[in-house]
């Protein structure tokens, strides 16, 4: 054998020096698919397991003998994580791997900007090329269904179309650098509890319309090289390797062509991860799930037990080479990709694009008339709440990040006013902890003072404030948006809402800024001036905030999810629908989305439930008017295709002319939501189907044009396994949010 490989090895050598004879795979002239198909009977058997399966906490094998690289993937979503030691979490201690922490994801959904989704996904993209990784693991485009959900911070909001859409441009920005976007968690994995032991149960009907579209998207559309398999079951089998999700639904209904790669321990099964659509094993064992036995990466399931089973005939060799030609696939369009990619790492642009992004995302709830703020030279602006100062790039969970910087919004205000006093004081006593997987922020947030001491030193320091901001929240410890735990309910931890009442009491025109990556309570919304929803922002998160707080950017971010007014308000009503129940004779606890497709404003809209603030909503410190919502058709056929009009378009185009009519420049998102005509089949009263932001100069106006596809009337038939489209009078409503429409119109489906 050895002899073999020594001839083999000298011909590819004569023949890459006289490069007339270099083998298909190596030529970066060829197709990847023809690179693939001369790659894959050079592999033996031998090689071709040992690609299928981690090697390190975050690589996999490649060929050695044939110059195929490794394959190495990173976290996280909003940022390359800090290098690891070979098998660890912790952090490996470099020292050049400090990043630019990027918004978190939920921030990205709230500018709802598709070129702002690009932007982040090309950015992102450069930093983990230059980190010379392989595959970026994100982003996660789960569906908010509950406001616990621990990771709801790291996804992008309760709507699948927004998801879907917001999710496309960031893969391709990604996968234009030559490194894969591993979309995830794959599916209906939308809580933290007990995660890697909750069978979802959902019917087709609620999968097809809230849990698959954004997934849909992100392979049809986006091209995902990438899929990450979620730690739960669905339907009584390990999302990691479930036949029906990933073979039957992605492979076959979405022709996915890429890789499915396991959540590191999330593969549990020797034979269903051969035959049940997993291609690449990760972290079993090594995240405690399960005691790892001595030399765990050969004792992987598709490892060693899978060459036990092809040599004893057990398993034959079709799927190990659709796993190994994916693999192979992944590698010529990444690390062997024709084209050169450098990447870029901590560069001013990617800076800028973080402080763009984040204050793209900010959301002015309220507003008085109190900002944007305006403190005079030698005035006093009083900050109060630890989330001024505290800083939440590192922790969450695996999209823990060690940036170069991280700007607090503290130290943004006080860059912002150089000539006024501006004045800190702690408010409260939140999380004390600086620290996660090694990486700390360096800063020591211990405190002495009793919490009457605290409040009384922020009431004195208000006194005479031209202006007093609160910026509190919650911080991505345990139960506060961090990965492994769901929040235990949406009211502000840390007594908040009190001290946040009693400084309003004092202070009419209080500012509150909320800084968090899911909807929390607010009960004082209507006694305060104004109330501004804050995320994640990553390293330029104070100067983003700063730069809307003092109206150096308009602010222009809408709710990607809905801000209730209580938990008891949701559609989770039981325990079996949340967090899940045991039940005699089953192994794994059952979770029973028993609510349907009525998640988030479906719920709350079809049941005329009040919120706190609707999805969709957000302020800006101008004014926008809307002309009348005009469809392009006044009907459409519901069988077949929209079948082409004279126009020759198989869409409905729907537009409206919006003016901005204040005294400065802004963007408008303008949102399309249609309502379906009363049928058999309970539907929600609305349902998002278009938006497009529009950045307007003052008393300029913009036309927006949003085209509805055939899809965006249909409802998926579970019994036909078809989407269908209902006849009868539909209608279009156009406006600013999910509750705050401007005009509709309608359309006749016939
Ligand atoms: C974690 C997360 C996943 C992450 C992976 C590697 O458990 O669920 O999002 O990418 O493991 O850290």
């Amino acid at each position: 054998m050895r002899k073999i490989y020594i001839v083999l090895a000298a011909v590819f050598a004569v023949s890459a020096c006289n490069n007339s004879t270099v083998p298909v795979y190596l030529d970066p002239s060829r197709s990847v698919e023809e690179r693939v198909a001369d790659a894959l009977p050079r592999l033996t058997i031998e090689e071709k397991v040992a690609m299928l399966h981690a090697q390190s906490k975050f690589s996999s094998r490649g060929v050695p003998r044939l110059g195929i690289p490794e394959v190495w993937c990173t976290d996280g979503p909003h940022g390359i994580r800090p290098e690891v030691l070979w098998d660890d979490w912790n952090q490996a201690g470099w020292t050049n791997d400090s990043c630019t922490a990027f918004p978190a994801l939920s921030c990205l959904a709230a500018t709802w900007d598709r070129e702002m989704s690009l932007l982040f996904g090309r950015s992102i993209g450069e930093e983990a090329r230059y980190r010379k990784k392989d595959v970026l693991l994100g982003p996660g485009v789960n569906i908010c269904r509950t406001p616990l959900g621990g990771r709801t911070f790291e996804y992008m909001g309760e709507d699948p179309y927004l998801a879907g859409q917001m999710v496309v441009p960031y893969v391709k920005g990604v996968q234009e650098n030559g490194v894969a976007a591993c979309v995830k968690h794959f599916a209906v994995n939308n809580q933290e509890v007990r995660r890697t032991s909750t069978n979802s149960v959902v019917d087709d009907r609620t999968l097809y319309e809230i849990y698959l579209p954004a997934f849909e998207a992100a392979v049809k559309e986006g091209g995902a090289w990438a899929i990450m398999g979620s730690y739960n079951l669905w339907n009584g089998e390990f999302n990691c390797h479930n036949h029906r999700l990933l073979n039957e639904i992605l492979k076959g209904e979405w022709g996915f062509d890429g890789v499915v790669i396991s959540d590191w321990g999330g593969c549990r099964d020797d034979d269903q991860a051969i035959t049940n659509g997993l291609d690449m094993e990760y972290g079993t064992w090594t995240n405690g799930l399960r005691g790892a036995p001595s030399d765990s990466y050969n004792n992987y399931h598709l490892a060693n037990p899978y060459l036990q089973r092809l040599a004893d005939g057990r398993a034959g060799t079709k799927e190990l080479d659709d796993k190994a030609s994916r693999i192979l696939r992944l590698i010529f369009r990444t690390s062997m990709a024709p084209e050169a990619h450098y990447g870029s790492f901590n560069s001013p642009e990617h800076y800028e694009a973080a402080r763009r992004i984040a204050a793209a995302g900010t959301v002015l709830l309220k507003n008085d008339g109190v900002l944007p703020l305006s403190i005079p030279d030698g005035g006093r602006l009083v900050v109060i709440g630890e989330n001024a100062v505290k800083k939440m790039v590192v922790g969450g969970g695996s999209s823990n990040l060690k940036t170069k910087y991280e700007i607090t919004p503290l130290e943004a205000l006080q860059e912002a006013f150089p000539n006024a006093e501006v004045v800190w004081e702690r408010g409260y006593v939140g999380n004390v902890e600086t620290s996660y997987n090694r990486v700390s922020t360096g800063q020591d947030l211990s405190e002495s003072r009793p919490a009457p001491q605290l409040l009384a030193d922020a009431l004195s320091a208000a006194e005479g404030a031209d202006a007093v901001i609160f910026i509190g929240g919650l911080n991505k410890s345990a139960n506060q948006d961090n990965e492994s735990t769901d929040k235990l309910d949406i009211t502000l931890p840390y007594g908040q809402d009190a001290l946040i009442e009693t400084l309003a009491a004092a202070i009419p025109e209080l500012i509150v800024v909320n800084i968090s990556g899911s909807p929390v309570a607010m009960p004082w919304a209507g006694k305060v001036g104004a109330v501004v929803q804050g995320w994640y922002g990553g390293s330029e998160t104070g100067h983003a905030l700063a730069d809307v707080l003092t109206g150096a950017v308009n602010p222009s971010g809408k709710l990607p999810f809905t801000l209730p007014c209580s938990l008891a308000d949701g559609p989770l009503k039981t325990e079996r629908q949340y967090p899940g129940i045991q039940e005699e004779g089953k192994e794994w606890w059952q979770e029973y989305y028993d609510e349907g497709v009525f998640v988030g404003y479906r719920w709350y809209a079809s049941r005329d439930i009040p919120v706190c603030f609707p999805f969709g909503h957000g302020l800006s410190y101008t004014s926008f008017e809307y002309g009348p919502a005009k469809a392009s058709r006044s009907s459409v056929r519901c069988s077949g295709s929209f079948g082409v009009d004279e126009g020759g378009e198989s869409v409905v185009k729907v537009s409206v002319d919006v003016r901005n009519c204040g005294g400065r420049d802004g963007a408008e998102v303008v949102q399309l939501y249609l309502s379906a005509p009363a049928g058999d089949v309970e539907r929600p009263v609305i349902e998002l189907k278009g938006f497009e932001k529009l950045y307007l100069e003052a008393g300029k106006s913009g036309k927006a044009v949003l085209e509805l596809p055939r899809r965006a009337f249909a409802r998926f038939d579970a019994d036909a396994h078809r989407w269908v489209v209902d006849p009868g009078t539909w209608s279009i409503l156009v406006g600013s949010s999910s509750e705050d429409i401007r005009s509709t119109t309608e359309i006749k489906v016939i």
